[in-house]
């Protein structure tokens, strides 16, 4: 198999390492407290982003308009960041997938609100199911409440699942625990907490009632951290 990097630059950011790839997902970083690098020292080829908020938009333009990545998001995000420069975007919407160089994504429901950061339209939240080159499963949920659907979700079997944990903007640990049972993934990795005072949370705690439900494996990474799929 294919071995994949998985590194938590803080809050919903992340990094996806795969072959010659780099997939940034809700690449914010400048303005938060918590990153663990400047998106100046990163060189994505691809951006994903989940939907219009600040913490989830973050640095894309920047990135983007250096790199030339290609950014995949709503069709309204998209149009909003062409007017802004960005010369590479695919536009998807929810339950749309498509095969790009790095695995096929999938734009996947969210109940949470889009709205871009300068009042446009950010349409339809959104979550992204990834299928890697090597068939292995990566499902980021993005900002979101629990919902019923993920029971559908996790029935592709996830090796994966990046959820929300830090509450009042999303779910917080006892909803996403329930979301972690009809996910079932191999492993769950929790984010979006800690960033600022109303998403603190005790992941560690979080971490043993995962794992106490017995089927899925879960780590609390610090930011930073990579988490290498072998
Ligand atoms: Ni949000
Ligand atoms: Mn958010």
């Amino acid at each position: 198999m294919a071995e994949h990097r998985l590194r938590w630059l803080g809050h919903s950011a992340w990094q996806l390492e795969t072959g010659e790839f780099r997939v940034l997902i809700d690449p914010f970083l400048s303005g938060n407290p918590v990153a663990c690098v400047a998106a100046s020292d990163l060189q994505p080829t691809h951006i994903l982003v989940s939907h219009g908020h600040g913490d989830h938009v973050g640095d894309t333009v920047e990135l983007a308009v250096r790199t030339g990545a290609t950014v995949v998001a709503n069709y309204e995000i998209c149009e909003w960041l062409t007017a802004k420069g960005v010369k590479n975007t695919h536009a998807m919407n929810l339950g749309g997938g498509h095969d790009f160089p790095f695995g096929r994504v999938k734009m996947t429901i969210a109940h949470h609100s889009s709205m871009l950061p300068d009042g446009s339209d950010g349409g339809c939240p959104g979550g992204f199911l990834l299928r890697l080159s090597d068939g292995r499963k990566i499902y980021y949920a993005g900002d979101t409440a629990l919902f019923y659907d993920m029971l559908l979700i996790g029935q592709v079997g996830l090796d994966v699942a990046i959820l929300p944990i830090g509450d009042n903007y999303t779910m917080g640990p006892a909803d996403a625990l329930r979301a972690v049972e009809l996910l079932r993934p191999k492993l769950v990795l929790p984010c979006h907490y800690n960033t600022w005072p109303p998403i603190a949370q005790d992941a560690e705690e979080w971490i043993k009632d995962v794992r106490q439900l017995g089927k899925t494996n879960a780590l609390a990474l610090r930011v930073g951290d990579t988490h290498v799929l072998a």
